[in-house]
């Protein structure tokens, strides 16, 4: 069985589905401080519980046999991060340790570890690949960075193999419609272009346009969150073969694309006009974040599937469908484990 943490959230239920599709058992441990029930897909057993909760990851791992942990359980606002590090360190970095603990403890050696583009701070490079030192800027990707380091050195003395996964931007929605981005608040551009398009936000703000890029806006890497799925999937299939474990991947499609640019695909999707206003650079924004994914490539086979288009359709299906996120969709059947 594959425990995957935080599979009650935006990337983790896609996952989830795509593991299930593939007859892999799945538990979801999540506490749903972001995520959603109705989220879980009913063919995973699903607990409502704490990652830093030792006791209970201890009866996890006596009870059931976990070959495999996907870790993605965090809390993921920069703004937020800067605001309130200490959240971000315990959620972010204590409590993956006291998972990593127990995993060490239960001898369950194969991890596949959520990281992020987040870790290279502000590159002044065309792409990313993974010789570029990471040098994070904010509390967030410092606690990604963190766990990086932690997982390398547990893994020279214990038996851990891991893989981490360092995702550019997430984005798009399961194209059979019953899963999608429901984060409260929402910070990521598609989904708020999308709202504004909906009539649910009344502007959309770009934050800067005097950048040295092609129009002035920040551009960055977007992903179809079901390609992500298929990677995990891949490093597990790795991690089970024993091969090309220990190593830190760039998740990207490789090209980039202006806020302007993304504002015109949603525009184009929809068939309407966006109200956009024009804020302050954010500090700490670089220019431009796009990947250079050719070690992935190259190891595990992993190829992008899915186009900005599809990303944009896939989101607008969902949004169109779904404008309350996961309050309008019932919740999928669920079998509980334990209740704290
Ligand atoms: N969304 C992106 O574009 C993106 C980019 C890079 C990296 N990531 C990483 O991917 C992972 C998933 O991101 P997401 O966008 O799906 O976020 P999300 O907020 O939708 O999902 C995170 C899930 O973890 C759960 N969780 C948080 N703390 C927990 C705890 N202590 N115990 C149990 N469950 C807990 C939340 O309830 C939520 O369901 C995160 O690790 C994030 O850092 C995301």
């Amino acid at each position: 069985m594959i425990l995957v943490t935080g599979g009650a959230g935006y990337i983790g239920c896609h996952l989830v589905k795509s593991l299930l599709d593939l007859n892999y058992g799945v538990m979801v441990l999540d506490n749903l401080s972001t995520g959603h029930r109705g989220a879980v897909d009913g063919r995973a057993l699903f607990i409502n519980g704490e990652l830093g909760d030792g006791q209970l990851l201890s009866r996890i791992f006596r009870t059931y046999f976990i070959e495999s942990v996907v870790h993605l359980a965090a809390n993921c606002y920069v703004g937020e991060s800067v605001s309130d590090p200490l959240k971000y360190y315990f959620n972010n970095v204590s409590a993956t340790i006291a998972l990593l603990s127990k995993m060490v403890e239960h001898r369950v050696g194969k991890l596949v570890f959520s990281s992020t583009c987040a870790v290279y701070g502000t590159p002044d490079t065309e792409k990313i690949d993974e010789t570029f030192s990471p040098n994070p800027v904010n509390p967030y990707g410092r606690s990604k960075h963190m766990i990086e380091q932690v997982v390398r050195d547990l893994a020279e003395v214990y038996k851990l193999h891991y893989i981490c996964l360092r995702y550019f931007n997430a984005a798009g929605a399961d194209p059979c419609g019953v899963n999608g981005e429901d984060h409260q608040p929402e910070t990521h551009l598609i989904p708020n272009i999308l709202f504004n398009l909906l009539g649910k936000k009344e502007k959309i703000t770009v934050y800067g346009n005097d950048y040295t890029t092609r129009d002035g806006t920040c551009i960055r890497d977007y992903i179809h969150v079901n390609d992500l799925a298929e990677a995990h999937i891949l490093a597990l299939k790795s991690l089970a073969a024993n091969k090309h474990t220990n190593q830190c991947y760039n998740l990207g499609s490789d090209v980039g694309f202006s806020v302007k640019e993304i504002i015109e695909w949603c525009e184009k999707v929809a068939g309407k006009k966006a109200q956009v206003d024009y804020g302050e650079k954010r500090r700490g924004d670089p220019p431009k974040l796009i990947s250079a994914s050719q070690k992935i490539y190259r190891d595990l086979g992993w190829r992008p599937q899915y186009s900005l288009q599809d990303i944009i359709e896939t989101a607008w299906n969902w949004h169109s469908r779904c404008p309350g996120g996961y309050c309008d969709i019932g919740l999928k059947e669920t079998i509980k484990f334990y209740d704290y």
